[in-house]
């Protein structure tokens, strides 16, 4: 199809990462003939296990398996996929790999490598190292797509920026963040910058605050460990939800290039401040009302007594003449009433109806909910005249729901998107090292204090299931948002 072809390395290849998501998403472009058939993958992590064992391991989250398409290609896939075991922190390991990838790139044909670091952070460096004196092709191109988390802090994610940087370059680095390869959120510049209706009102003067939301329904289950040391604000809002908050704030790029799009980004960051103290709400979840669920402290891999926070409301302020005063506030949590992520973008009220035209209490104001997951769909409140006799209004909505609107919908999965991307050497959704560093700085400060525990911010405990925090809708009223005085539901949920 006339696509690069690279030999794909996945290290950490017998993780839970890889096996959930890497190895699906390989599938997944494979079998829609995204990925050349000369495509090779060499998996590679410390587990010592023969190709079978792994290839069972690998093929434990592909679905559809039965399907008679899918199991021959899944055969085909797996033909192509080899492993080698080895340690991260010595050459020999890497050594080997070295060896299988002449072995498959002479069979193959093929010149050009992508190193896939499905890696806890501890072992990160030592392998990108490795790779590096090892592993690196002098032959073609070499690029190496890595995970989060990056660092905990400014501090440390500057030491690991600059240790990578020693290694590679930064048009060699890809690092991934999935929200980036969402559909909802690629769709976010093309709604803003192609429509004039939004593109004319994206500011001050008619919005008057915007909510960006992450809900999951479960809680840690098992992943107690690695969670508890980093907390719901670095998990999910320092990553995911700033880069759908630079989305919606930034400038319009000078072009769709990466490095412009990039630089409208951290353009926009800069102009914001760290988060303060009183502008922060934290919550653990305890057990669900009904008994039925643990509470976070009861996961066995929780530390006991563990103060992390599973909830996280933050406010942010954007200092420039498209923003000022608009507040942005970011919301995320586990173990939640719901699984939803969604931007909500409520405008100002009407001028007009200050006059009391219609009265306050008809003419609610607009919101345009842009809804990530799941059922992708973009929405925007409205008042409308009840159609009747009398002149009484009602809150409804113009509705695209992408379910209704596009037929044999698929929607690709985000790692999908994104490994194709890394191929096609398109970097725009990956995070620049600067654009990483100022969302750092932002965040840091109130990290830092969080991570005291002192008691100066409290973490509230909300029942497992529940909407979060009791001080929720007081914290978000405060920030500009008001809650319809009219009931509405959005049709396609049941869930307003
Ligand atoms: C990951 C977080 O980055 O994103 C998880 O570590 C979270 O805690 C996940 O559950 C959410 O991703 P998605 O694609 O399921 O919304």
């Amino acid at each position: 199809n006339g696509r690069p072809v690279f030999t794909i390395v996945v290290l950490g290849a017998s993780g839970d990462l890889a096996k959930k998501k890497t190895f699906p998403a390989l599938f997944g472009l494979f079998l829609h003939g995204h990925i050349a058939p000369q495509t090779r993958i060499v998996g590679y992590a410390r587990t010592k296990m023969d190709r079978p064992d792994f290839l069972k391991r690998i093929s434990q989250h592909i679905k559809n398996t039965t399907t008679p398409k899918v199991k021959v290609a899944l055969d085909q896939f797996l033909d192509q996929c080899t492993y080698v075991s080895g340690v991260y922190d010595q050459d020999g390991g890497f050594q080997d790999l070295e060896k299988e990838l002449k072995r498959v790139e002479h069979e193959c044909k093929v010149q050009d490598r992508l190193f896939y670091m499905a890696l806890p952070p501890s072992v990160f460096i030592p392998v990108a190292n490795g790779l590096k004196k090892n592993c690196y092709t002098t032959k073609g191109i070499n690029r190496l797509i890595v995970e989060k988390p990056f660092g905990m802090d400014l501090e440390s994610s500057r030491t690991l920026s600059k240790a990578l940087g020693a290694l590679y370059r930064e048009d060699e680095i890809y690092r991934i963040d999935h929200y980036l390869g969402k559909e909802m959120v690629k769709n976010i510049m093309i709604l803003r910058f192609t429509n004039q209706i939004f593109g004319s009102c994206w500011d001050r003067d008619h919005i008057s605050n915007v909510q960006i939301t992450f809900k999951e329904k479960i809680g840690t289950e098992g992943r107690g460990g690695y969670f508890d040391e980093f907390g719901i604000m670095r998990d999910v809002m320092q990553n995911h939800l700033f880069q759908i908050l630079s989305l919606i704030a930034m400038e319009a790029p000078a072009s769709l290039n990466a490095e412009d799009i990039r630089n409208a980004k951290v353009d926009v960051l800069r102009t914001i401040p760290p988060v303060i103290e009183s502008e922060v709400l934290l919550g653990q979840y305890g057990r669900s009302e009904d008994g039925a669920h643990p509470s976070y402290l009861e996961d066995d891999t929780v530390p006991k007594g563990s103060k992390t926070a599973t909830f996280a409301a933050a406010a942010f302020h954007i200092h420039n003449p498209r923003w000022e005063g608009v507040p942005f506030v970011l919301k995320c949590g586990k173990a939640l009433d719901q699984q939803k992520v969604e931007i909500r973008i409520q405008f100002k009220e009407m001028a007009a109806n200050n006059n009391n035209l219609f009265g306050k209490d008809v003419a609610a104001r607009n919101e345009l909910v842009i809804r990530v997951q799941p059922e992708e769909a973009v929405y925007l409140k409205m008042t409308q005249k009840l159609p009747g006799l009398g002149m009484e209004t009602v809150m409804s909505e113009l509705n695209l729901s992408y379910n209704s609107r596009f037929t044999n919908l698929q929607v690709p999965d985000a790692y999908e998107n994104l490994i194709l991307d890394a191929i096609m050497g398109e970097q725009s959704n990956f995070v620049r090292s600067d654009e990483l560093d100022e969302a750092w700085r932002i965040f840091t400060p109130i990290l830092h204090k969080i991570d005291r525990h002192d008691g100066s911010i409290p973490v509230e405990v909300y029942p497992y299931g529940s909407r979060g925090p009791k001080q929720l809708p007081e914290f978000i009223r405060r920030f500009g948002f008001e809650r319809h005085l009219q009931p509405y539901t959005w049709p396609e949920t049941s869930q307003t």
